[in-house]
């Protein structure tokens, strides 16, 4: 009897904790205008565009994803589509901007790799990232898999930045290849001065720790779009150190756009307060759509 009293008022308790800070935090979280949303859909399909075969976006005769941005102006091309994701930098006219792409994987399969915990948090390279401080670490697979493209990335920026005159660099990604935007993000603007960056990432897992999250808004920031109830913005867990920056904005069940403040918003509006676990998720949200575009070529 007194176990079951006990148990009760933990529950109410619980509940109350729960709902009390989201009824504040609802009226406070913004929703984006339907001319912000139509505004990233050339740099979503920029994203879907990584998933295609090298060969195909260096001649930009890659189908649906290369029609969506026409006039694109490829520099180069890499990858193998496993030990190295595919990648492509070009110029942009339209958006007078350099995009720089990294391809995702499947999803059931980065899902599994993100919570069998079988990686560690590590300290980024300082050939790569020169100067960066010793407290930032990050997942030792996505540094891995960002370390074996990013020198054929840096010099494809160099020659398309010259050629174009450009004075914008635009990293874009889903998936795991949101977060090998997020690293070229740290590491492009270390080699490169006089251009200004920005990072969009679809679906993006947390790529490193609270120090390395603290750096990201400190310097260009990033913005990365949730779709639903998708797992991977959650993994890996926050209980294994890993924090996202800010400039989250979720796709919520009801189609609107929530741009969340601060860094991993336990709103029910935003990721981690709308996804509690894997168990409660739908890894099928993960390739989209985002604004109608599904990620895939
Ligand atoms: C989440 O967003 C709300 C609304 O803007 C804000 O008041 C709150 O501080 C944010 N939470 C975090 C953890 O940043």
């Amino acid at each position: 009897m007194a176990l079951r009293l006990l148990l009760s008022t933990l529950f109410s308790l619980i509940a109350t904790v729960r709902s009390a800070p989201l009824l504040g935090a609802r009226q406070s979280i913004t929703a984006l205008s339907s001319t912000q949303i139509s505004s990233f859909k050339p740099f979503t399909f920029f994203a879907s565009t990584a998933y295609c075969q090298p060969s195909t976006t260096l001649t930009w005769s890659c189908g649906a994803n290369c029609a969506a941005n026409v006039g694109f102006i490829p520099t180069a091309s890499g990858g193998d589509g496993s030990d190295t994701q595919f990648w492509y930098v070009g110029f942009s006219p339209v958006q007078s901007t350099v995009i720089v792409a990294h391809q995702g994987t499947d999803p059931s399969q980065l899902v599994a790799d993100l919570t069998d915990a079988d990686f560690v948090l590590t300290k980024l390279d300082p050939k790569l990232f020169p100067g960066i401080p010793s407290s930032i670490e990050v997942h030792n697979g996505f540094a891995a898999s960002h370390a074996r493209s990013a020198p054929a990335i840096l010099a494809a920026v160099q020659k398309t930045i010259s050629a174009h005159n450009a004075k914008s660099v635009t990293v874009v990604g889903h998936s795991l290849g949101a977060a090998l935007s997020l690293l070229d993000s740290v590491y492009l603007p270390l080699h490169i001065s006089g251009v200004s960056f920005r990072m969009i990432g679809y679906g993006m897992p947390r790529v490193g720790n609270q120090a390395f999250a603290n750096y990201i808004d400190q310097h260009a920031g990033a913005t990365h779009i949730n779709n639903k109830e998708d797992p991977v913005p959650i993994l890996p867990g926050r209980f294994l150190g890993f924090v996202h920056p800010s400039g989250e904005v979720h796709i919520e069940d009801s189609g609107e756009w929530a741009m969340c403040p601060g860094q991993d918003n336990t709103s029910t509006q935003c990721s981690t307060g709308d996804v509690p676990n894997v168990l409660e998720s739908n890894v099928n949200d993960h390739d989209g759509p985002y604004d109608g575009v599904t990620m895939g070529c």
